[in-house]
């Protein structure tokens, strides 16, 4: 087998799940202040299936072949020049740079500013659950500055990203409310919420009042908004692929509430985000939820699994 080559999944053309291929492609170097990991698992991530099937033409092009794969969990393989604080055989997690996409590969190269330490007892299968509980921690810790005792409403607690959110708000001393759908209302209180509520059997005023509301749906951000009290902070770290001019004008109206306004962030995740996520788990605050296992070559499958719905935790592909 040439070492310069390696597997990876990727895609000429925008479309299902089906346009999802494994091919060889080269390995890449690291360059200076990045780290080489050998993956040995990713997670399938809402964003993906939403690049994939061309939704973001506007913003990912249209040149082809692209790649897939956000985040990862794997070993150090080598390291970039300038690169300290890791070394081949470092069991480490992280995400891509912003818009950069290729972890569903055998190898990828990543700044190491953009990974961590996956701490002691974590499986790198479990570990690859996590890296995206970073978008959770800046939504709650550094943008809502969540603190204990209020009142947190999670929409899509079930979720990648919702799931973390869960337990992140319960760890911060949070009074959680998770939205989901009616089968998954039992994991949503297993993850630790106070209360968990069919999203399709209420409507958003019926809800109550809450200091924080964290939107991983991106729909509507005018009616969930409303549900803040006085002081109340809102993020949406999703936007409505489907009216993204009504969705873009809803946040941009809500300016006029100040602090109360619906804040949103695209996610840039540092060390310290990674180091906090660890620190987390080893205190039994925040622990992976795996649904499902996929090996490399049935990564469409597991596209295809996340947009069928109901998804408890993260579909994760497992490389070797
Ligand atoms: N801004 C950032 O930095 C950032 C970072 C990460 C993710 N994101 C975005 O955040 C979103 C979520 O990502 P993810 O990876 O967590 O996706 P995911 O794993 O697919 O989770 C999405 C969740 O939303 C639920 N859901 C869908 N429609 C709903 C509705 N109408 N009402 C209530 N719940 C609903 C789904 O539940 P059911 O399937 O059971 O309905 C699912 O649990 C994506 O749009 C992604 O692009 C943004």
């Amino acid at each position: 087998m040439d070492d310069r080559m390696m597997t990876a999944v990727l895609y000429d053309r925008y479309g299902g799940p089906e346009v999802l291929c494994t091919t060889r492609v080269p390995r890449p170097e690291p360059a200076p202040g990045e780290i080489l990991v050998k993956v040995h698992a990713f997670s399938v991530n809402g964003i993906e299936t939403t690049v994939r099937n061309g939704r973001l033409r506007l913003l990912t092009g249209r040149t082809f072949p692209q790649r897939i794969g956000l985040d990862f969990a794997g070993e150090v393989a080598a390291t970039g020049a300038g690169v300290v604080g890791f070394v081949p055989g470092d069991r480490v997690w992280g995400i891509l740079g912003r818009s950069s996409f290729g972890s569903a590969a055998e190898y990828v190269t990543v700044p190491s500013e953009r990974a961590g330490p996956v701490p002691d007892g974590l499986d790198l299968v479990e570990a690859a659950t996590l890296p995206v509980a970073t978008t959770a921690v800046t939504a709650l810790r550094d943008k809502a500055r969540l603190r204990p005792g209020e009142r947190l409403l999670v929409r899509g607690a079930a979720g990648g990203v919702g799931n973390a959110a869960v337990q992140l708000g319960r760890a911060y001393g949070a009074q959680v409310t998770g939205l989901a759908r009616a089968a998954n209302l039992d994991f949503v209180r297993a993850l630790g919420a106070h209360r968990a509520v069919d999203h399709r059997s209420v409507r958003p005023a019926e809800l109550g009042r809450f200091d924080v509301v964290l939107d991983t749906v991106g729909t509507d951000p005018r009616d969930w908004r409303r549900l803040l009290r006085p002081g109340g902070r809102m993020v949406t770290i999703a936007f409505d692929t489907r009216r993204p001019v009504a969705w873009l004008g809803s946040v941009a109206a809500s300016t006029v509430h100040g602090r109360g306004r619906v804040r949103y962030f695209a996610g840039n995740p540092k060390r310290e985000h990674f180091d906090d996520l660890a620190r987390h788990v080893r205190q039994g605050l925040l622990r992976p939820v795996v649904d499902r296992v996929f090996p490399l070559e049935e990564t469409a499958a597991a596209h295809a699994a996340l947009e069928a719905g109901g998804v408890r935790g993260k579909y994760v592909v497992q490389v070797v």
